[in-house]
């Protein structure tokens, strides 16, 4: 059997990790700034988290959702306690697109209504109603087509206004990423935010936080949507939460009660996940490691920015991208193969920055340093 062909993908074997490093099969360094997609949050193998999962391992590895497990009740705590919201209820998933899902019918449950907005270049993932939300139509079967979803201009509030004016009493909920993280690094400014929360209230809507990428930490405040100082009412995460433990979750705020079986889960929250999941706030906590996200990234933006090759440097914290002009087009190949350090990218032009929160300013300075001489010698080529 062949596996089914859906990504291109590098030439690389990576069969090691520590940290911010990753080796190959034939013992080659390379520095990890992309984070297998954001996911590494702690630093890879970290060894409190590798400790944490033995430890649980030894114990009881899963047992479903029917019987009583502590250490949801505890993740749930510490959670609300690290991000600032004591008060939300944890609802425990397995994916970015399954905590998506389960946002998006948990407001339509709440409310009784159909309509979501979106908006352009979002990404929420691949199931059903997420994929619907997302503003890409090579990803929508045609079975996921829907009329509900209604795509904006991110950070038109004039757009926003004039579509809540319009569909009123309909919408039921509004779903954004705080930054767009598939869709090239954009920010969802402060008061467009506000604005979705005030007609959100205004309405009767859910406003919906996608913090799958740009959540946990990476942007320094636990939740980059925080930077507008307005709550969600649920709040989405994934990646970061497990490290690469396969864990992710919704937080749905006090007034969303719960009703048996409208939501549910076979694996979600199980033992060895919700140590994972424990294991990685333990670390951002003790480490401080949303501080060193603050420090490193602004260093990072700082020195980018500097760079007169690359444009609209932006992002917060962790969560860094720039627009690669055509003539420095194979600048991201030529990191992995010249400099063996791995970055991300969104089509057609951007180079995207996602590495582990303990990324050390050692290793942010030796990316400058590498950026700038692949840039020097690209220019030179030309
Ligand atoms: C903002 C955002 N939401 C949702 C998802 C989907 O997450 P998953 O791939 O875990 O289903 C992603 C994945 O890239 C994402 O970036």
């Amino acid at each position: 059997m062949n596996l089914f062909d859906v990504y291109p993908i590098n030439d690389v074997t990576i069969v090691k990790a520590k940290g911010s490093y990753v080796w190959d099969d034939k013992g080659e360094q390379y520095l990890d700034l992309y984070g297998g997609h954001a996911v590494i949050s702690i630093g890879h193998t970290h060894p409190h988290w590798v400790k944490r999962i033995e430890d649980q391992l030894e114990k009881i590895a899963f047992y479903s959702n029917s019987i009583k497990i502590p250490l949801q009740q505890e993740l749930a705590e510490k959670l609300g306690r690290v991000s600032g919201k004591e008060d939300y209820q944890l609802f425990l998933c397995n994916s970015g697109a399954e905590a998506n899902e389960n946002a998006l019918k948990m407001a339509s449950f709440y409310n009784g209504r159909k309509k979501i907005i979106a908006f352009n270049k979002s990404f929420h993932g691949r199931t059903s109603l997420a994929v619907a939300a997302t503003d890409n139509k090579n990803y929508i079967a045609p079975v996921n087509e829907s009329d509900n979803v209604i795509f904006l201009p991110l950070n038109d509030e004039e757009a926003l206004e004039g579509c809540f004016k319009k569909n009123g009493k309909q919408i039921s909920s509004v779903i954004i990423e705080g930054i767009q993280g598939v869709g090239g690094i954009n920010v969802a400014e402060i008061n467009f935010l506000k604005k979705i929360r005030s007609l959100c209230d205004e309405h009767g809507a859910v406003y919906i936080a996608d913090s799958v990428q740009c959540g946990y930490g990476r942007t320094g405040k636990f939740f980059s949507h925080d930077f507008a100082g307005v709550d969600a009412d649920i709040y989405s995460m994934a990646k970061g939460m497990g490290n690469g433990f396969p864990v992710a979750g919704i937080i749905i705020a006090p007034h969303i009660r719960p009703k048996h079986f409208q939501l549910g889960t076979t694996f979600g929250g199980n033992h060895l996940a919700c140590a994972a999941a424990l294991a990685v706030l333990e670390v951002l906590e003790e480490e401080k490691l949303m501080g060193n996200a603050t420090s490193v990234g602004k260093y990072l933006k700082e020195e980018l920015e500097a760079i007169p090759e690359l444009k609209n440097v932006r992002g917060r914290g962790l969560m860094i991208g720039f627009d690669v002009p055509e003539e420095l087009k194979d600048l991201k190949k030529n990191l992995l193969w010249n400099q063996k350090i791995f970055t991300g990218e969104s089509k057609p032009n951007v180079i995207r920055l996602l590495p582990s929160l303990a990324l050390k300013k050692r290793d942010a300075e030796q990316f400058i340093d590498s950026i700038k001489e692949e840039i020097g010698l690209l220019v030179g080529q030309e």
